[in-house]
């Protein structure tokens, strides 16, 4: 496809001698389109050359040549200068590349960067709990756009397998295992003989000393404690991927924090190396105060044990020789942005390449809020998302029953609408704002919801069907969308991929989501405003093809998310 920012920039150079690419920087989007599609400002350049910007701008106008950039015309408005890209190329461009490609929008331009995200990471035998449900779901998103761009993406499922905590369940399973049903519902009992032992660990310090005991012999690789360990673990596994299952989630890697203990005490020698570790307390941390953070980073408790952020130290040596990553990214909620950043800060005493230390960054994203009551609790506040995934589906198919009762598929439809609906709300709006779980938004077919979008999806397939299919693209007539409506359209369907390189940039999906609500209705007043069945065949052909092209986007936008399409609702 023609680029027409990289063309105007390439026609300006010839006129004002900067270098195109800082051009490129300079040329904007202009809001309201009565300015053009792209625009000028000739501010900068007026300090410089000692003008005034719309002298600037006028003088450019004369001198600048648009011939073959698929720019039909140039306007100055005060100090900008705005281009008018010509809708019949516009039209050509995008069906043709639309044609053209199985996958529209795929590009290459990560070949060869590697990124490692950090994602979903749930912690054996505790409750897989909504703000998982969010990493997931974010860090998913993110790994599905990364690798539609070419780069080479590591998803890392950072399990929370390791710590103190199995010392207690392994001598709360010794003591009362026979009564706990754990096969039958693993995360459930097993919190249940946690809280059991814990309490025990208050009222008798030598129960608390047996776990520890236990914890020092799972690190030494006994038989007994480490059967029981993995127990904890394939059952907790085998509960969290029912949840994966719903959500179609993969990871590259599910190498967890326990994958890290033979690792740590190269972290220690390393910081031990720098002088940056210190006893405090019976403990040993690296001071932070002079990197602006109060905070001490705690590598050794005062009971010898390892940290958290130790795990997180040695994973970081670890990812940077295996995948050498130019980005690793961690998706959490912000209620870890002072842990990432004192393991940062921290990393910089490993001696790590200052490209790797560059290439750290933490993804935080807000709480779920949940309107009390309304969902169904079965321990306390506990929420068990495979019940809130099902209950989506449960809803999806009511809303279905009354809507369309005829519909056939009605299972395999309702889990789409169900759990679409779930994921287009994690991802649809800013991720760092706090998110409000209500049934009735992120199920209303009208709002800005999955729904919706699946809903228009749908209605183009019926266009689709009624015409009899897609028409060829040679028989298609690109004069016959010059309206603002279909050039609306078109200029949406062009930003595509543009739209996908910038979650990267900003590593927030919710870009691409509001970029498929927009897409969604701008087609929406397509199809008000203008007929499709018309008489006259080029023009019904031009619209149909228009559909088409909107399905897929639409399609292939929502995928990225991690959504699916159903072909009738
Ligand atoms: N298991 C942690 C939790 O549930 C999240 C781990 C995030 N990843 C990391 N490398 N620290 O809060």
């Amino acid at each position: 496809m023609i680029d027409f920012k990289t063309k105007i920039a390439q026609e300006l150079e010839k006129v004002v001698q900067i270098n195109e690419k800082e051009l490129e920087t300079y040329i904007e989007i202009p809001k309201d389109t009565k300015n053009g599609d792209y625009s000028f400002p000739c501010f900068k350049l007026a300090k410089e050359l000692k003008k005034a910007p719309q002298m600037i701008a006028n003088d450019i106008k004369e001198k600048i040549n648009i011939e073959g950039t698929g720019i039909e015309k140039v306007e100055v408005i005060g100090g900008f200068l705005n281009f008018f890209v010509d809708k019949k190329v516009l039209a050509r461009e995008v069906l043709n590349e639309i044609s053209s490609k199985e996958e529209y929008g795929r590009s290459k331009i990560g070949e060869g960067r590697n990124i490692v995200i950090d994602y979903s990471a749930p912690n054996i035998a505790k409750p897989f709990h909504i703000g998982h449900l969010r990493s997931t779901v974010i860090g998913g998103a993110l790994s599905n756009i990364y690798k539609f761009l070419g780069y080479n993406v590591t998803g890392i499922n950072h399990l929370g397998d390791y710590g103190t905590q199995f010392g207690k369940l392994i001598e709360g399973y010794k003591l009362w295992g026979n009564e706990y049903d754990i096969d039958k519902d693993p995360i459930n009992e097993l919190t249940k003989i946690y809280i059991r032992i814990n309490n025990l660990c208050k009222e008798d310090e030598s129960v608390l000393n047996a776990c520890r005991d236990n914890f020092k012999k799972l690190e030494e690789g006994d038989s007994y404690c480490t059967e029981l360990w993995e127990k904890f673990k394939s059952v907790s596994l085998k509960e969290f991927q029912k949840v994966y299952d719903l959500l179609g989630s993969k990871f590259e890697s599910w190498n967890g924090e326990a994958f890290y203990s033979d690792k740590m005490p190269e972290v220690i020698e390393l910081l031990e190396k720098s002088g940056k570790l210190v006893e405090s307390q019976g403990a040993k941390i690296v001071d932070l105060s002079n990197d602006g953070i109060d905070t001490p980073c705690i590598i050794i408790k005062s009971n010898g044990s390892t940290t958290y952020a130790t795990r997180d130290l040695a994973a970081i040596l670890y990812r940077t020789r295996t995948y050498d990553f130019e980005k690793a990214l961690y998706v959490t909620s912000y209620e870890q942005v002072l842990h990432f950043k004192q393991v940062f800060a921290t990393a910089k005493y490993l001696g790590l390449d200052e490209k790797y230390l560059n290439g750290l960054k933490h993804i935080p994203f807000g709480m779920v809020l949940l309107p009390t009551g309304k969902m169904s609790t079965r321990e306390g506040n506990i929420i068990k998302l495979e019940d809130l995934l099902n209950e989506a589906i449960e809803r999806a198919k009511e809303i279905i029953e009354q809507k369309n009762p005829e519909l056939e598929d009605k299972e395999e439809t309702a889990k789409k609408v169900g759990i679409g609906a779930v994921i287009f709300n994690d991802l649809s709006n800013n991720r760092v704002k706090d998110e409000i779980f209500d049934w009735d938004t992120i199920l209303n077919f009208q709002g800005e919801t999955g729904p919706y979008i699946q809903y228009m999806y749908v209605r183009i397939k019926s266009v689709l069907e009624k015409a009899n299919g897609v028409p060829n693209i040679k028989e298609v007539n690109v004069e016959k969308l010059d309206d603002s409506y279909s050039q609306d359209i078109l200029k949406l369907i062009y930003n595509f991929e543009d739209t996908l390189v910038a979650v990267t940039e900003k590593e927030e999906p919710s870009i691409l989501s509001r970029y498929l609500i927009d897409l969604a209705k701008a087609y929406s007043s397509f199809y008000n405003e203008n007929k499709i069945m018309v008489e006259d065949k080029e023009t019904k052909d031009a619209r149909v093809y228009l559909s088409y092209a909107t399905a897929k986007v639409l399609k292939e936008g929502t995928a990225l998310l991690g959504m699916e399409m159903p072909n009738k609702m």
